[in-house]
């Protein structure tokens, strides 16, 4: 089996809710940083002292402790060649992947070599800690978890995390933190860290910094761990435009503060409208909520997208038969989107 990341087609117009982007654009003071740079900028490879700085600053990490990478993505891929490259004495070295996931954590660990294995979450999405326990042995050289997880909203325990961890002691255990700024809680100045350096935190700026169409993501742990992963990442895979971009994005506090609270006026939004017209769902600490439309999902998500409303079916992931995801961004668009599903309800 070979696994692919599934490209969606860019609607043509409408509301993108498909996507978990931020829906109301990255902070203004980011535009303005970029319509700064210079043709020279442009023409120089580029340095990324401030935007290192910057990002150290923010997460409240330590330099050595962190690389910036092209998106979340390549620090995925980084994670997954640094893990999974191929023992020949002893076959395909495992990861194991949590489902229903993001995509990319099986698409980069079997374009390494590696071998996927599945472990599904449990009836109402429970985090399946036991089976994970049970997955792990000494082929495994990698866990992906999602905290808080994609397309389900829902957080792992933080025993959890670190009982795999203390068990994949083989292993680098990737805690992705994409969506950790609208109501997870981060593993970044847990003291546990500092006791397992094979445990790696992934964050986007795609997500509550609005940055997705410029890539930019950071991985961060021990040091001697994340200078293996540097080894991999290109020397200039961060472009002018967006190291240019994150010490503004740091910068602007009040803009994501403000962008968080929209998230979460937004979810009660639709946690309450979801309730009233009897539609399952499940509370999400993300960007976005995840819903059962038993019997109608692609019909509903279909119905969405003549009226412009573009949200994610996710009918295919494990354990989500007509679920829909839905992002929780800006309250007038989610004000829209309640419209737009009240009408085809
Ligand atoms: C769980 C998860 N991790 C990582 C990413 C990728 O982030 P980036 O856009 O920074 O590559 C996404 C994107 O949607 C995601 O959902």
């Amino acid at each position: 089996m070979s696994y692919e990341y599934e490209r969606v087609a860019t609607p043509a117009s409408g509301l993108r809710l498909h996507l978990n982007e931020n829906t109301a654009g990255c902070s203004p003071a980011v535009l303005e940083v970029l319509s700064k740079l210079t043709r020279r900028d442009l023409a120089a490879y580029p340095d990324y002292d401030a935007a290192l700085a910057a990002c150290a600053g923010r997460l409240g990490v330590e330099l050595d402790s962190l690389v910036l990478t092209n998106g979340l993505d390549e620090g995925i891929l980084a994670a997954a060649i640094v893990a999974l490259r191929r023992d020949s004495r002893r076959g395909p070295l495992e990861a194991i992947v949590v489902v229903p996931a993001f995509d990319m954590y099986a698409a980069c660990s079997d374009a390494a070599g590696g071998r996927v294995i599945d472990v599904p979450l449990l009836a109402g999405f429970e985090f399946p800690l036991d089976n994970i326990l049970a997955a792990i042995n000494e082929r495994t050289r990698l866990v992906w978890l999602t905290n808080p997880n994609n397309p389900t909203g829902q957080s792992i325990p933080r025993d959890a995390i670190v009982r795999i961890a203390t068990s994949a002691t083989n292993a680098l255990v990737f805690v992705d933190e994409a969506y950790v700024d609208f109501g997870g809680a981060t593993l970044i100045g847990d003291p546990v860290l500092g006791q397992l350096p094979h445990v790696v935190v992934g964050r986007t700026f795609a997500k509550a910094y609005g940055l997705a169409g410029l890539r930019a993501g950071a991985v961060m742990g021990n040091a001697e761990t994340i200078r293996s992963l540097r080894r991999v990442v290109p020397p200039y895979s961060i472009n002018t435009c967006a190291a240019a971009a994150l010490p503004a994005a740091f910068g602007d506090t009040a803009y994501y503060d403000w962008y968080l609270d929209q998230v979460a006026q937004s979810k009660t939004m639709l946690y309450d409208r979801l309730e009233r017209l009897g539609v399952t769902y499940w509370k999400s600490d993300a960007n976005f909520v995840l819903a059962r439309f038993t019997g109608r999902g692609a019909r509903v998500a279909a119905a969405l997208a003549t009226r412009d409303v573009h949200v994610r079916d996710r009918s295919r992931d494990p354990g989500c038969a007509d679920c829909l995801r839905m992002t929780a961004g800006v309250v007038e668009h989610t004000r829209q989107l309640l419209a737009a599903l009240e009408e085809v309800l």
